[in-house]
């Protein structure tokens, strides 16, 4: 490849996720060969019949490709588990793939969004990269519910939980879903990036939540602080309180840092956020961004001037900008961050979501990556935050708070319908 090429590539590359575009292509195949623009006379006749066959055979061959992917999953989890020599045949295929902490249940979470979504009744409309990351994010619930059912779930703010850059109002519809999740027993952590010192901060971001949480007859003590939210990515933790005016706490550092977090120096700190100061003041000369700069003790962004609105391509252009020149300093050695592009701002923190859910899995006594998911938006590999979660737990990708309600729902009933098969097939057998 030339080097304009490889550039090129670099740059689209981190813009696509290539499991979910690997998957996405193999499906092209049957859409192409099996579905039937033409059918449409099908419907003149109103012989929907013959349409459902059409759509059953389609179905049937989709299906058989997410059983093969699954297989292939399965085959690359046992190759890292028993660190057996060279690469699983899917990591081959795809470079990037990353660890599973559970299998996924791809042909049972394909039924389950056909059923849904009616992917294979569509005969102009290919299988298109939402259908397959939702069928990723129903096979993940799947592989944790199979596995040994879910006892973390961490949040993202924005965009998962609520707009961008909203507040969590008490009429969000994800309040009593969260409400429900604490009420089974599960762990709720808000892994966010939004970075405040100050509980009234959280408070005036997540009030109603918090709000719900203290005035509901429904949950024990136990179940309430069974809540946290980590701010700054990995840099602020504070627990629910209900004697406390803002409803929360803040939890000392040294109570809750984990393994070489502990070792990160505050002179190193300040070293890499001038770096990425510098760089983004750069940016802002050399774009001519309408932004003001902010430096804050753990992370230091960009934020445009009143209400204006970036350019996606100015964002992307400073994130990427800041990100390699951060890395190739001396100090990104010994301390992680992330650069991000936060839709209308560009920031960089200290830590990242990696240290945020495991410092929640550690709060919460030690929870296993198995047993915690991680819920967000952001999941492309460069200039986004939510990527280094799955480092630290599985994860479900959602594209607005809608679909995160939706994902919480599923849960739920995926959880109900599994008890029933289970108790059903428990009877048979004794009987
Ligand atoms: P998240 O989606 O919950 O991770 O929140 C990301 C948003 O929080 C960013 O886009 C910023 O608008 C906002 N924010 C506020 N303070 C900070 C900070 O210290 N670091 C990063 N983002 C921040
Ligand atoms: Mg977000």
């Amino acid at each position: 490849m030339t080097t304009r090429y490889r550039v090129e590539y670099a740059l689209k590359s981190h813009r696509r996720d290539q499991l979910i575009e690997w998957i996405k292509a193999l499906l092209a195949v049957p859409f192409v060969l099996h579905s039937q623009p033409t059918a449409v006379h099908l419907w003149q006749q109103e012989d929907t019949s013959k349409l459902a066959a059409v759509a059953l055979d389609t179905h049937q061959r989709y299906a058989e490709i997410f059983r093969d992917v699954e297989r292939l999953l399965n085959d690359h989890i046992e190759h890292e588990e028993n660190n057996y020599a060279g690469h699983s045949k899917l990591k081959l295929l795809i470079p990037t793939v990353g660890t599973f902490f559970t299998r996924l249940y791809l042909a049972e979470a394909f039924k389950y969004q056909d059923e849904q979504r009616h992917i294979s009744r569509r005969r102009f409309v290919a299988p298109s990269f939402n259908d397959v990351r939702l069928i990723l994010n129903s096979a993940q619930i799947l592989g944790l519910l199979h596995t040994n059912g879910i006892e973390l779930v961490t949040f993202d703010g924005d965009v998962t939980l609520y707009d961008d850059g909203e507040n969590l109002d008490p009429d969000n519809p994800v309040i009593e879903r969260i409400i429900r999740l604490l009420q089974q027993g599960i762990k709720v952590g808000i892994v966010t990036a939004a970075g405040y010192t100050e509980e009234a901060k959280y408070y005036e971001r997540l009030k109603g939540l918090l709000d719900v949480l203290h005035d509901t007859p429904d949950l024990t003590d136990d179940q309430r602080s069974a809540l946290i939210v980590m701010g700054g990515e990995s840099n602020y933790l504070f627990k629910y309180d209900s004697t406390s005016q803002y409803r929360l706490a803040y939890v000392p550092r040294e109570q809750w840092l984990i393994g070489e977090m502990a070792t990160w120096k505050e002179d190193d700190i300040k070293e890499l956020l001038s770096i990425a100061e510098n760089a983004l003041r750069a940016c802002v000369a050399n774009l001519n961004l309408p932004v003001s700069v902010l430096r804050k003790d753990r992370a230091v962004g960009v934020y445009p001037q009143s209400k204006g609105r970036l350019f996606r391509e100015q964002l992307e252009e400073t994130v990427l900008v800041v990100q390699n020149t951060v890395e190739r300093s001396q100090v990104a050695s010994r301390l992680p961050f992330c650069a991000f592009n936060g839709g209308n701002d560009v920031f960089v923190d200290i830590g990242d979501k990696s240290w945020g859910v495991r410092a929640c899995q550690q709060y919460f006594g030690g929870i296993d990556p198995a047993r915690t998911l991680h819920v967000g938006d952001q999941f492309l590999s460069a200039g986004a935050n939510d990527f280094k979660a799955r480092l630290a737990s599985t994860t479900a990708w959602i594209a607005s708070p809608g679909e995160t309600v939706q994902l919480l729902d599923e849960l739920d009933a995926l959880k109900a319908t599994l008890k029933t098969r289970a108790s059903t097939s428990e009877k048979e057998t004794e009987e």
